[in-house]
Parts: C-alpha cells; structure tokens; sequence
C-alpha cells in the first residue's frame, strides 16, 4: 500500500464528511476498551477487543452511512478472522481507515487540573508508517473542562494539535483535529459556550500560524451543551449556541466538521446534529464521529456472545442510519 499523495488531502476530508455519511469512533485505548468490555461481562484481551472492532467494522451495510472507521494502534496491527489486516479490509468495504496517534492526556504543572495532550515526539516516523499501512486520516484529541479551561491551556493543547495537524499534511494523512470541551458536569450552556470559544479561538490562531491547509482537515468539536447533570435544553437550542460559536471561529475553507457525542444519548446527539444541520448558511458540511453514541448499544447486545453477532449489527446500523440521516441535509 503506498502513502496518500498529499494532494488528495482535501479529497478525502471531504469524502470523510460530506454525503450523509459519518465517522465510527472505535478507537478506545487498552484500558478503556478492557473497562468497557468487563462491564458487559467479557473478559478483556487483545483477542475480545479484535473481536470486538471487527464485529463494528464487518456489519453488511455499514458503508452506506460510515465513511471511515477511527482505531487504535492495537487494532490498526491486528488481522480479522480472515487473515486480513483492519486497514486493508476496511479499503476494501468501502470504509476510510483511520488512526488515533496521540498518547493520551497528562495535568498541566501549575494549571489547576487543566490536561495537556502528549505524543508529538517520534510522531512523523509513526505517521510514515500508518500512511504506509493505509492510514488515510489521523486524529489527536484535545481535552478541556469547563472548569479549569484556560488561555494557557487552550494555547498549549492549540500549539500540540497544530504540529500534529503539520506532520499528519506532510504525511499525506487528514488530520481530524479534536479539541473536545466536556460535558460531564452541571455547568450551564453559557459555560460552554466560553469554554468551546477559548479552545476554537485558540486552536485556530495555532493552526494559521503552523501553516496547516485548512482545506485539508477535519474538525471533531463538542456540541455546545449544558453539563449532562444540569437540566437539558431543547436541540434547536443546542443547535443555535454551537453554530453561534463554529460560524465566529472556524474559518469557512476547513474542509468539514464531524461532531464527537461525548456521553449524550444517541437520540440527543441526532437531534443536535439534525437540527445543526438544517441551518441556512453553513459553509461546511456537518455531520458525525461518534463513538459511544454508535456502538453502545451494539457492545451491550454482543456481550461476547457469537450468536448475538447479527442482534448487534442490526442495533449499530440502524444507529449509524439514524446518525446518517441527521446529518443528509446539503450544506
Ligand atoms: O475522542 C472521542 C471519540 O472519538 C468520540 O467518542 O462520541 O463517545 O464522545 P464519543
């Protein structure tokens, strides 16, 4: 397989995003993943999570509304039952495969819990050898809280995602480039709002200034929402204050805009998506990568259990339809 010419940077971010379709987020790490595979009571190794991602990945169908499949290093090296390796099947199902290539978060000396996002080291010898697997895209996400969001961090972690962003366009790879504000918490919508313009703001004055080609990524934003513990509003809500902030910060040559779900309910993140995606006037194309809003419910009715296998296929591919169809509205 060879590396992605860097010209079809913005071909693919725009086949990633465009047309309806969406992205699987099936990149948990080790420990997340083994978390939540005992929840469902199955015993955790590098055989159940294969298992697992290949059970998402193999579901007939599932191209209609997936343009590309997000995993981990674990998973990229790993072979299906039929001898195939994840990437190279996922070409050959009409699926982009794509890679997560940070190295998870760590506090901020002197921040007050505010996390940085490591990983830059060796990156560019990683990435050559991903795009030489058949990586297409890349993603590196970013994490804020509401609470201890602040310039330093948003700049730090803006700096980070921009050099990673670099390398990944120099590799010919997409990068998706996630700074994800969380919505665990109380917090009213107002808190989200400045705390999703802190990290935009930041990341793109980053972005500009590391000469990155904005026609060739891919942004992963929060919608912009109250904490999951605070009271809910209505999605056309949602819809307004996220498109309020993306239209002010995200310059309208960025390729696409693919939402991460973040621990609301599948049918909430549709109903954001959709109302978002209805709004006159957008300047790129909206649409999904989620994870745990797609595939929840899929691990849940597999349990590990083979004969579970087309129960939990249907329940991720009518999930990813619903998704797909949030998202079908032209830009
Ligand atoms: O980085 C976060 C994942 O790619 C998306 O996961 O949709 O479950 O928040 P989520």
């Amino acid at each position: 397989m060879t590396t992605l010419p860097a010209t079809a940077l913005a071909d693919v971010a725009q086949q990633l995003t465009s047309g309806g379709r969406g992205i699987l987020a099936a990149d948990e790490s080790i420990k997340t993943m083994s978390t939540r595979l005992e929840q469902e009571g199955v015993p955790a190794s590098a055989t159940t999570r294969r298992d697992y991602r290949e059970l998402l990945l193999t579901a007939e169908g599932l191209s209609a509304s997936i343009s590309g499949i997000i995993l981990c290093d674990e998973t990229f090296g790993q072979d299906l039952a039929d001898g195939r390796p994840f990437p190279v099947a996922a070409h050959e199902l009409g699926i982009l495969p794509g890679i997560k290539v940070d190295t998870g978060t760590t506090a901020l000396p002197g921040h007050g819990g505010a996390l940085i996002t490591e990983g830059l080291d060796g990156l560019g010898a990683r990435l050559a050898s991903y795009a030489y697997r058949g990586a297409a895209f890349a993603k590196w996400r970013a994490v804020f809280d509401v609470h201890t969001v602040t310039h330093y961090s948003a700049g730090a972690n803006g700096h980070a995602l921009a050099r990673y962003a670099a390398l990944c366009q120099q590799h010919g790879i997409v990068p998706i480039v996630e700074p994800e504000v969380l919505c665990t918490g109380a917090h009213d919508l107002s808190a989200s709002v400045q705390a999703t313009r802190l990290a935009l703001s930041a990341l793109f004055t980053e972005l500009v200034d590391a000469a990155v080609d904005l026609t060739g990524i891919v942004l992963k934003p929060n919608f912009v929402t109250p904490g999951l513990d605070a009271p809910a509003v209505p999605p056309a809500d949602v819809a307004a204050a996220t498109f309020a902030v993306l239209r002010e910060l995200v310059p309208a040559e960025v390729a696409g805009i693919a939402f991460l779900s973040g621990g609301h309910p599948t049918s909430r993140v549709c109903a954001f998506l959709s109302e978002l995606a209805a709004i006159d006037g957008r300047p790129w194309p909206v649409t999904f990568s989620f994870g745990r809003a797609l595939v929840s419910a899929a691990l849940h009715t597999w349990g590990g259990t083979t004969s579970e296998v087309p129960a939990a296929h249907r329940v991720l591919l009518q999930n990813c339809r619903d998704a797909s169809a949030a998202a079908a509205h032209p830009a």
